[in-house]
């Protein structure tokens, strides 16, 4: 694993996304997207990069990570509403290139299989962003979660729930069970790059960096993955021995 230590993680992530898409020779770059609080800066990023004609979604292909179970897409607190204001709607994407899991399916599994599926015929993840849950936690796979696992439906852990909280009124409103990616079809990626700003995704990296590669900690099962890559602020990876290393 690689480590990058930036004062403004969105920018240079969003430079790494500029440069992959204008490396691209395949029909289509397929790209997998987290939501919360830490990419919104990356975001904004890629926005002002379409603004000004450096980045083109015309040939990309993205896959959400999540999605709650039981929130419908147009709710203000679904991922897919997420998206839409953050990115999708000021780019130009493709409507039908836009994968989100729909958590009001009415066979959760059979729409996270499906989910799987559709992944495997684009031909897999080309790009992987995501954040990282102050329990280690990437997309939704929370510790514990089997390095084989796929797309399926995962209950919350309390800690999640608490920590999500905020973009509910309160604790009991946050959806108890979510339709994540799985960590096989994380590791399955080309690349991954994940972000992590904050001191309090600081022992999480300790964790990712200098730990065992343990499913306690899903962000250390990273390890496995030979072209991944954590960009972090100062606080994120303030309690790291590890030197950052040059991509
Ligand atoms: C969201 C996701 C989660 C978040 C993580 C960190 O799509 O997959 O794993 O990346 O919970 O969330 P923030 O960025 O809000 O700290």
């Amino acid at each position: 694993m690689k480590l990058i230590i930036s004062q403004n993680p969105g920018l240079t992530a969003a430079e790494i996304l500029k440069t992959r898409l204008q490396e691209n020779k395949k029909k289509t770059f397929v790209l997998a997207l987290p939501t919360g609080g830490t990419p919104v800066e990356m975001y904004k990023n890629i926005v002002r990069m379409h603004k000004n004609k450096k980045i083109d979604f015309s040939n990309v292909l993205t896959f959400n990570l999540d999605e709650y179970a039981g929130v419908d897409k147009c709710c203000p607190q679904a991922y897919c509403s997420f998206m839409e204001e953050n990115l999708f709607g000021q780019i130009d994407i493709k409507r039908e290139n836009i994968n989100i899991p729909n958590g009001m399916a009415k066979d959760l599994n059979a729409e996270c299989a499906a989910y799987e599926d559709k992944i495997k015929k684009a031909g897999g993840i080309d790009l992987f962003f995501g954040g990282v849950g102050e329990n280690g936690h990437i997309a939704f796979n929370e510790p514990g979660s089997p390095v084989d696992s796929l797309t399926r439906v995962v209950d919350l852990t309390e800690d999640t729930i608490n920590v999500n909280s905020r973009f509910f009124s309160c604790a009991a409103d946050v959806p108890k069970q979510a339709l994540t990616m799985g960590v096989k079809t994380i590791l399955s990626s080309r690349e991954i790059i994940i972000l992590a700003t904050g001191k309090k995704k600081a022992e999480a990296l300790k964790a990712a960096f200098e730990g065992p590669s343990t499913s306690e900690w899903i962000i250390s099962l990273l390890q496995k993955h030979q072209n991944t890559t954590v960009i972090a602020d100062a606080d994120a990876a303030s309690l790291l021995k590890t030197k950052p290393g040059n991509i």
